[in-house]
């Protein structure tokens, strides 16, 4: 039965706030961003890895999508141990994508089309092919190009034992021990991911004031903004008390590390609020988005308060199960929570770190965060469910007021590649737990954007740093491009249609459909999600819609229709 409640009555959830209306300076806070993979994404000179002059290239079809900006996941010189988050320089460009003059022409011609520019920044770590981490290698204990890092003397009566118990996000001991130029043990470095990633100490105000300096060096190059990595992490509590992780999700399957020596202190508020001060050195309109773990919504709101970030990724939205009241709970509890501190929510579906949501809302088994899918995964998705539910997820997030990530390849609906050959495996995930986790190469794979070219048109050689499924000719995006039902025209329409109705500034209303039915209000629009059996009479005319609908909404769609009365 469809309630259609006058305002501030018979909510199921109450969750009137939408976010602060955008001023232009505030272009974040409705922004449909959309997340590169450089080496992914296309490549320009047949080598096989996506890069900066492949990306400039296509900028134009991300124009013509209609999404706001562009957020590139690292791309500077790094031995890409863990894929270019392991950086060895941060004020340069990787020869494997480009030049920094190649960088220039990227952000000027992203400028140009309108689109803005956001540059991933990876300080919990650098890479151990860095110049500090070299020079503490070098440098005797106690010295300060080792306070730079965590060098800490070993347990046991010769040191042969790690100083804690940390082990790392990518399994394994966090820490590893040095081995002096004449061979002997030394020390041991901490590192929480993998081996050649060692740990920046933030307490040092070198290390803080060499980031300001990087804040400042990409920004005087046009960056409109920085997406930040692990940015719970930096701050490690005093002393390194032993902390045992028991699981890494909790038992609704999501991620813990929320409260750890290692991760979420308070400490690192103040790193947030002086890079803040930085970014606003040069324009109100630059900003921030913090990847941050920690849970619950309330202290992830922590991180963007009005003199922190602007933005942090919703990783409780992505990781919540296709049921309408989970839906319904953990979208109300998003807007609450960061409308409490002045801040848009964000939507996010997929990222390169976790089995594309075309598949992983049709997994039959459960699959932790980081575990990947691979051709022994229990539980294996179904292709076609999987489709279905990714298009009804992605069109009923870009009607949620706030800013919402896209993927690169959502919009093409890729699913997990599920059967890499172990031996073209790349991630450390893989290495490290002895192929127990097949980690995230699955949704890393390159683009397909012809259907008939070699390496489907990522590069020319057909050469392809990761192999590319044999099906996917078909999600070509020239196919796509010519088919007004494909994934691609389902989301430049809800793009197009959410722009012109600028639902991002809008105020959500929930709807009560029944308990098999997500339905909101936002402006113009009523959202409706069916996840029941029993198909639902459309009721109006169809604005958007995530398969051909005829008189009735099936199972697993989402539509958008018009609304004769707007919320206000
Ligand atoms: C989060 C990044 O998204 C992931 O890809 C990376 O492996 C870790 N941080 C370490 O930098
Ligand atoms: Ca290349």
């Amino acid at each position: 039965m469809c309630n259609d409640a006058p305002h501030g009555e018979d909510l199921v959830n109450p969750a009137e706030t939408g976010p602060m209306p955008a001023a232009a300076d505030d272009w974040w806070r409705t922004a449909v961003i959309y997340q590169i993979y450089p080496r992914s994404f296309a490549d320009s000179n047949g080598d096989g890895i996506g890069d900066l002059p492949g990306i400039t290239s296509h900028l134009h079809e991300l124009a013509t999508l209609g999404v706001d900006a562009i957020w590139l996941s690292p791309f500077y010189p790094s031995p890409q141990r863990d894929a270019g988050y392991d950086v060895s320089d941060y004020r340069d460009v990787d020869p494997l994508f480009g030049t920094l003059a190649d960088a220039d022409a990227l952000i000027a011609r992203a400028h140009e089309l309108g689109l803005r520019v956001i540059a991933d920044i990876v300080p919990n770590h650098s890479s151990s092919e860095h110049a500090w981490f070299k020079e503490a290698l070098v440098a005797p204990p106690g010295s300060p190009a080792r306070d730079r890092y965590f060098f800490r003397d070993g347990k046991g009566p010769d040191g042969s034992e790690p100083p804690n118990n940390w082990t790392s996000i990518f399994v394994g001991p966090a820490w590893t021990r040095e081995i002096r130029a004449d061979g002997t043990p030394g020390q041991w470095y901490l590192h929480l991911f993998d081996t050649t990633q060692p740990d920046f100490n933030w307490e040092s105000e070198e290390v803080r004031s060499e980031f300001d300096d990087i804040l400042r060096f990409w920004l005087a190059r046009g960056i409109d903004g920085f997406r930040v990595d692990v940015a719970h992490g930096l701050i490690k509590e005093e002393g390194l008390p032993d902390y045992t992780v028991d699981r890494t999700v909790d038992p609704d399957g999501r991620h813990t590390f929320a409260t750890t020596p290692f991760m979420g202190r308070d400490g690192v508020h103040d790193v947030w609020r002086r890079w803040r001060r930085v970014v606003e050195e040069v324009g109100a309109d630059r900003m921030l988005a913090a990847e941050a773990w920690v849970f619950p919504l309330e202290r992830m709101a922590h991180w963007v308060r009005p003199d922190e970030m602007h933005q942090a990724f919703n990783f409780p939205f992505l990781e919540t199960k296709w049921e309408v009241a989970a839906q319904r709970e953990i979208i109300g509890e998003s807007i609450r929570a960061f409308s409490a501190v002045g801040a848009p929510s964000t939507w996010v579906l997929s990222n390169h770190d976790v089995v594309r949501h075309a598949s992983r809302l049709a997994l039959m088994g459960e699959n932790p965060y980081g575990y990947g899918l691979g051709p022994k995964s229990p539980g294996q998705p179904d292709a076609v469910l999987g489709l279905r539910r990714a298009r009804a997820a992605s069109l009923m997030m870009l009607a949620l007021p706030g800013s919402s990530y896209v993927y690169q390849g959502e919009e093409l609906g890729l699913p997990e590649h599920v059967h890499i050959p172990d031996s073209k495996r790349q991630d450390p995930a893989w290495f490290r737990s002895g192929g127990e986790r097949y980690g995230r190469d699955g949704c890393r794979v390159p683009l397909p954007w012809k259907s008939t070219a070699p390496a489907y048109g990522f590069s020319d050689t057909g050469k392809s740093w990761l192999p590319q499924p044999a099906e996917w000719g078909t999600l070509a995006r020239d196919v796509q491009a010519a088919d007004s039902t494909s994934t691609l025209a389902m989301y430049q329409t809800a793009l197009a249609e959410r722009a012109e109705r600028r639902l991002g500034s809008g105020t959500l209303r929930w709807v009560d459909m029944g308990d098999d039915v997500l339905a909101f209000d936002n402006g113009t629009v009523r959202v409706i999600t069916n996840m029941g059996d029993e198909p639902l009479p459309l009721p109006g005319n169809v604005i958007a819609a995530s398969e051909s609908v005829g008189a009735t909404i099936p199972k697993d769609v989402t539509v958008w229709v018009e609304r004769t009365v707007p919320t206000a």
